[in-house]
C-alpha cells in the first residue's frame, strides 16, 4: 500500500453525463475532490444525487465525461485498456448494497475469486489468503457454507472478505448497510472501520448520517454538486477531547 497521506484521488472538474439514445442526462457537475491514500471518507446525499455515479467513475468502472481525474498523480485518461484492466485487479474493489456473490456457491470459493483474477498473487498463496479475509470477518466456522445459506449481514461480511482479499488500496462500499437490519449494519460497519484501520483508504457511499458518521470525513452531494466537505462530528469530538487532554 502507498504511503499514507499522499494524494491517492484527485479529480479536478469532473463532469460526468449519460447519453440514451442522443439524450444527454448530466449528472456530475464540477467535481473537485482530493482524497489521500489512508482516507476515510463517506460520500452521503439523497436518492438520485450522483453518489453512485461518482463511485464507479473514481473505481474505475464508468467514464467522465470532461474535467480530469488522477489516480497517484497519473492522469487516468492516458492509462489504456491494460493499465486500467490492472487497477481494477489489484488496486481497488466493491462492496455493494445488494452485495453480488455468486449462488450456491461457497463462502469460500466466493472469496477465491478475485485471486484467480490476480496477476501477482500465485496459485500457492491463495487458499491462505481467503481463509485469512475470511477470519477478518469473522466468518471462519462459515467458509464452506454455500452463499445462499447465510443472512444479509453475513453475505456482506463475506463481499467485504472477497474485498480485501487482494489487498487493494481503496475500497469502494455502495450503500453496504442499506439492505441490513441495524444489529447487522453495524457489524458489517465494524469490519470497515477495521479496513480503514488497515490502511486501506475506505470510500464509503450512503445516505445515512449513522454510517456515514464511522468517517473521518463527510462529503455530501446534490444534484451532481458537491455541497459540503466537512470533518465528521465522531472525528471532531475524538479531536477535542485529545486537545482538553493535554
Ligand atoms: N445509465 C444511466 N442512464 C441515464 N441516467 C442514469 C443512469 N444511471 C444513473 N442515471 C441517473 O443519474 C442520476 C444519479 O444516479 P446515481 O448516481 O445512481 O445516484 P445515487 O447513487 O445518488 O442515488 C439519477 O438521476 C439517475 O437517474
Ligand atoms: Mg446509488
Amino acid at each position: 500500500m502507498s504511503s499514507k497521506g499522499s494524494s491517492l484521488i484527485e479529480a479536478k472538474k469532473l463532469c460526468k453525463s449519460y447519453f440514451n439514445e442522443g439524450l444527454e442526462t448530466p449528472v456530475l457537475f464540477d467535481i473537485d475532490l482530493t482524497i489521500n491514500s489512508g482516507e476515510f471518507v463517506a460520500i452521503m446525499g439523497p436518492s438520485g444525487s450522483g453518489k453512485s455515479t461518482l463511485m464507479h467513475i473514481l473505481g474505475f468502472l464508468d467514464h467522465f465525461t470532461s474535467g480530469s481525474y488522477l489516480f497517484h498523480d497519473e492522469p487516468v485518461l492516458r492509462m489504456n485498456d491494460d493499465d486500467l484492466a490492472k487497477i481494477r485487479a489489484t488496486r481497488v474493489s466493491f462492496v455493494f448494497q445488494a452485495f453480488n456473490l455468486l449462488p450456491r456457491t461457497s463462502v469460500l470459493e466466493n472469496v477465491l475469486l478475485p485471486l484467480l483474477y490476480h496477476p501477482t498473487i500465485a496459485a500457492s498463496e491463495r487458499m491462505d489468503r481467503a481463509m485469512k479475509a475470511i477470519a477478518t470477518v469473522g466468518l471462519t466456522d462459515r467458509a464452506k457454507y454455500l452463499s445462499n445459506q447465510l443472512s444479509g449481514g453475513q453475505k456482506q461480511r463475506v463481499a467485504i472478505a472477497r474485498a480485501l482479499v487482494t489487498e487493494p488500496e481503496v475500497i469502494f462500499a455502495d450503500e453496504p448497510t442499506g439492505n441490513l437490519d441495524s444489529v447487522s449494519g453495524r457489524q458489517v460497519m465494524e469490519a470497515v472501520q477495521q479496513l480503514h484501520e488497515h490502511g486501506h483508504t475506505i470510500i464509503l457511499v450512503t445516505h445515512e448520517r449513522t454510517t456515514a458518521e464511522h468517517a473521518e470525513r463527510i462529503i455530501h452531494i446534490r444534484d451532481g454538486r458537491i455541497q459540503e466537505d466537512t470533518k465528521s462530528f465522531k472525528r471532531r469530538l475524538a479531536k477535542e477531547a485529545s486537545t482538553l487532554a493535554k
